[in-house]
């Protein structure tokens, strides 16, 4: 994700916007830039590609002075690494810059539009969409604030958008939109800071205020005006945020579980940074280093892994045979290591994992290895062991730390990892076309947006559903096809945090046997997207209730069908099937969260339970 940070004050800009940025450099980046204004010299751009040091080292050749600024580090969406995609970007005039954290979902009919009145564009950015809405809105409006108001409220997708005007310096105006990107404001003395995220701000005061969903404030040196995009006004209290640094990292969240299910959007986001081009229907796997013969050699792949991870093997699955028409089989790590297996020429093995550390994968990666198998790692820790070993290159993740024992945005930013390989896996081979694939972008990309919007619906939903099944000593997931391996894994969330007996399994099976399990007591979580195996889905949650069982199902808003037969339906976003597990999860994590809540279990460090199993 990118780094943002604003200053207004009696300081130089300059100095305090580079040392905050300096602050980020963990959430990674490929370029930087700075936009100072000052009187006497106007608005000075500085932008670099690279490193931080490297806007530093142009800073030193070519200072900007002014006291006020707005800077960004840039961690690729949309276009290429380039300085003419480093923001800040600068509408049409000059006199306005804006630079943003998030994806503008529609930027390319924004952007179409913009061309046919005549704007000229320089960049491939969605960024550069913003700053020439908001310029074409401030000829008539004559001021940021309203032209920002105005820009914002065509934007689709989660942004935290941060801008300032030539002729307005008394003032940085700030908006977020979604969930996608974190906007934080730092009031101080007779000065005023804005960022991306806390570290940024907090050398220099304590007392911040958050935006929320849908806001926008005006800072100005003596404080923030916080309005909804509506227009009305805010009345929000500067917080003073605690020394305590697990704390501050926990940040308003009881558990680091229920943080990193509500970081998902964000996760999900930064798993597709600088791995998509729309325009062209492109993916760039930077990381992996087997070029498109490669690709095209392939024969089959060996999807491995351990636990949560591996049920993001079992999803894989489906991405890459039905997008790419590769055979992939998927094992147990700690089985596939024992069995000998025959691999064969023209193979790959893929492994699943979030720490890239667990013994049982490692040791299916040197199998491999060890018949001249390459390997790729979908991983998420930078630097881990399965990351080194990879020769075919890992596939970062970047979800950031997941620190709660039960892995919820590692996994599924490792489906939607998945997915992009699926998809440059096509690309190479020739099973999609650029503009299939263009379309399959578009529904990733409004998959971080899709899952902000289902996480605030789902929360309260689930802490009910909590309440009132958190006694029970069993609970059966079903599933059928890609969403089967999310039934497994919502039983894995449950029984690893709550300590209920949950299971798993495929909805065709139930008859074969887990129907005999179903009464009054039991609460069955039916996972009925409606999809082409949704029909026989129905059927299941009907054979369920026959047997007086408690159906809880996960299902499309407005699916009044399942509305009928279920006692209770949480409702999810409808994607692309292959994409849907992305979403049905999320319900199902929160579930297990609330119910393990309520048992007052352990949730971030479960019993008997560790982050990342090191020995056999
Ligand atoms: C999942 O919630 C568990 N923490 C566990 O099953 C985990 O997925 C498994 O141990 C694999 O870990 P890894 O992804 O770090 O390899």
């Amino acid at each position: 994700m990118c780094g943002i940070v604003g200053y207004i004050g009696p300081r130089e800009a300059m100095g305090v916007v580079v040392s905050g940025l300096q602050r980020l450099e963990y959430r990674g980046y490929d370029s930087a830039g700075i936009a100072v204004y000052d009187a006497a010299a106007g608005l000075q751009l500085r932008r670099s590609v690279g490193k931080l040091q490297g806007l530093v080292t142009r800073l030193q050749q070519e200072p900007a002075s002014g006291q006020l600024g707005i800077g960004h580090t840039r961690w690729a969406t949309h276009g290429d690494v380039t300085e003419q995609n480093a923001h800040p970007h600068r509408d049409a005039s000059g006199a306005i810059v804006v630079i943003q954290n998030g994806i503008v979902e529609n930027y390319l009919e924004l952007k179409t539009r913009l061309i046919n009145l005549g704007i000229p564009f320089v960049s491939q950015t969605d960024t550069e969409v913003i700053a020439h809405l908001v310029g074409l809105y401030y000829a008539e409006e004559g001021a940021l604030e309203p032209a920002l108001r105005r820009a914002l409220a065509e934007l689709r997708g989660g942004n935290a958008i941060v801008a300032l005007c030539a002729h307005e310096p008394e003032r940085i105006v700030a908006a977020r939109l979604g969930n996608a990107g974190g906007v934080v404001i730092g009031i101080g003395q007779d000065e005023s800071f804005v960022a991306s995220d806390v570290p940024a701000i907090l050398d220099h005061t304590r007392d911040l205020i958050f935006l929320e969903d849908r806001e926008l404030a005006v800072i100005t040196r003596e404080g923030a005006t916080i309005t909804t995009l509506a227009g009305e006004r805010v009345q929000r209290a500067p917080v003073t945020i605690p020394w305590d640094p697990i704390a501050a990292a926990r940040g308003d969240f009881t558990h680091f579980m229920e943080k990193e299910i509500h970081e998902q959007p964000r996760a999900l986001m930064d798993a597709l940074r600088g791995r998509i081009d729309q325009e062209r229907g492109l993916v760039h796997l930077e990381d992996l280093r087997l070029d498109d013969a490669a690709l095209r050699k392939l024969d089959r792949i060996y999807a491995t892994a351990c636990g949560t991870a591996w049920h993001a093997g079992l999803v894989a699955k489906f991405m890459i045979e039905q997008l790419a028409r590769v055979r992939v089989e998927v094992d147990y790590a700690s089985e596939f290591r024992y069995r000998d297996p025959v691999l064969g020429a023209d193979a790959l093995l893929m492994a699943f994992t979030q720490s890239g550390e667990t013994v049982d994968t490692l040791a299916a990666m040197e199998e491999a290895r060890a018949q001249g198998v390459p390997s790729i790692a979908i991983v998420n820790a930078i630097g881990s062991q399965a990351a080194r070993v990879a020769d075919g290159g890992p596939l970062y993740l970047h979800a950031g730390p997941e620190i709660g024992v039960a892995s919820t945005k590692a996994f599924t930013s490792m489906l939607m990892v998945a997915y992009l390989f699926a998809l440059r896996l096509a690309q190479a081979r020739g099973t999609l076309s650029p503009s299939q694939i263009g379309t399959h972008l578009q529904a990733l990309v409004e998959l971080p947006s899709k899952a902000a919007r289902l996480i605030e619906q789902a929360a309260p939903r689930c802490r009910d559903l909590a309440e009132r099944y958190h006694r029970v000593g069993d609970a059966l997931f079903l599933g059928r096809q890609v969403n089967y391996p999310i039934a497994l894994e919502g039983a894995l969330k449950l029984k690893e945090i709550s300590y209920i007996h949950a299971e798993g399994y495929p909805a065709g099976e139930m008859k074969h046997g887990p129907i005999a399990l179903i009464d009054e007591e039991m609460p069955v979580i039916c996972i009925a997207p409606r999809d082409p195996i949704y029909p026989k889905m129905i059927s299941n949650v009907e054979q369920v209730r026959a047997r007086r069982g408690q159906v809880i199902a996960i299902g499309h808003e407005g699916d009044e069908l399942l509305a009928a037969k279920a006692h209770h339906v949480i409702t999810v976003p409808a994607t692309l099937p292959l994409l849907q597990p992305v979403l049905n999860v999320i319900p199902l994590q929160l579930f297990a969260y609330y119910v393990a809540l309520r048992r007052g279990c352990d949730v971030d460090q479960p019993r008997n339970l560790a982050k990342s199993v090191t020995v056999e």
